[in-house]
């Protein structure tokens, strides 16, 4: 049975969302407060990793109104449900499920124009009203700040962590700052902080050339509290590898410097 974009539209049913939020193992919601700094880079490559090293994992966009989880996957899909009517995450390689709002959309180009609760009652359904089968992993690809969808999420899974997603530079780390205090107001749980974009690996050496000022995050760990878990490095080889396999960077460039430190941070959660 084919699921279009029109069938989202019922109330939330907390039984089966409790039922589900118990099948996903380890969740965490990969957050920042400003768009661009690599979340879906660090979700999908995570989930990827973790898959290929036997795990079972979960990956689910809530960033209705600038989905990148199929691009990012290099997977385009179309949902289908079960008898009972519930969803079927899209299986992209085995032990890997993925959903995105991407996949009822019948053109790649339209846009979500929904508003606040429309958007909770959708973000229910993928939760509740889907197939997610047994997992140990679960990865929440976030849109950037503290809107509907995030703290949405954040209220249906009360065992949730955040990993915050910074870059160096100033106006990220304002932004992070502000949505820290806004997510741990709304009790979620922090791990602490990944700097994306630390420093640039030299395509021609491989030597890593510093981005931005090292002690801008120092610093914003130290007032937040928090642990810096990894600094990552940007990587424009491993990119282009990526875009020439149609593969997350982590599959295409296994020798990269990034990959490896992903998989350090996958390991560790
Ligand atoms: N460490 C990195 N090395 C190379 N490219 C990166 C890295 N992190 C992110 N990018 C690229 O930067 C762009 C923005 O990242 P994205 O994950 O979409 O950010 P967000 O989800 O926070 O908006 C993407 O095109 C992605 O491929
Ligand atoms: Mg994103």
């Amino acid at each position: 049975m084919t699921t279009t974009f029109g069938d989202l539209g019922r109330g939330i049913r907390q039984k089966e969302l409790a039922d589900t939020v118990a099948r996903l193992g380890r969740k965490y919601l990969i957050f920042s407060g400003k768009g661009g700094v690599g979340k879906t880079t660090l979700a999908v490559n995570l989930a990827w990793v973790l898959a290929k090293s036997g795990r079972r994992v979960g990956i689910l966009d809530i960033d209705l109104h600038g989905p990148d989880l199929a691009a990012a996957l290099y997977l385009d899909a179309n949902l289908t449900a079960d008898d009972k009517g519930r969803l079927i995450p899209v299986e992209v390689i085995p032990g890997l499920w993925a959903m995105t709002v991407q996949y009822l959309l019948s053109d790649a180009n339209q846009a979500v124009m929904w508003r606040g609760p429309r958007k909770i009652r959708a973000i229910a359904q993928f939760l509740g009203d889907t197939a997610w089968p047994e997992l140990d992993y679960f990865f929440i690809d976030s849109p950037p700040g503290t809107g509907d969808e995030t703290l949405g999420v954040v209220n249906m899974i009360k065992d949730l962590t955040a990993l915050v997603v910074v870059t160096g530079h100033r106006l990220a780390i304002v932004d992070a700052h502000k949505a820290i205090g806004c997510l741990r107001q709304s009790n979620s749980k922090v791990l602490g902080l990944v700097e994306n974009q630390a420093s640039l690996v030299c395509p021609a050496c491989g030597q890593a050339i510093p981005l931005n000022d090292p002690t801008k995050v120092e610093s914003l760990a130290s007032q937040t509290n928090l642990k810096i878990l990894a600094r990552l490095p940007y990587d424009p080889l491993a990119v282009a590898q990526a875009e020439r396999a149609q593969m997350p960077l982590a599959e295409a460039s296994p020798e990269s410097p990034l990959t490896a430190l992903l998989k350090e941070l996958a390991q560790s959660l």
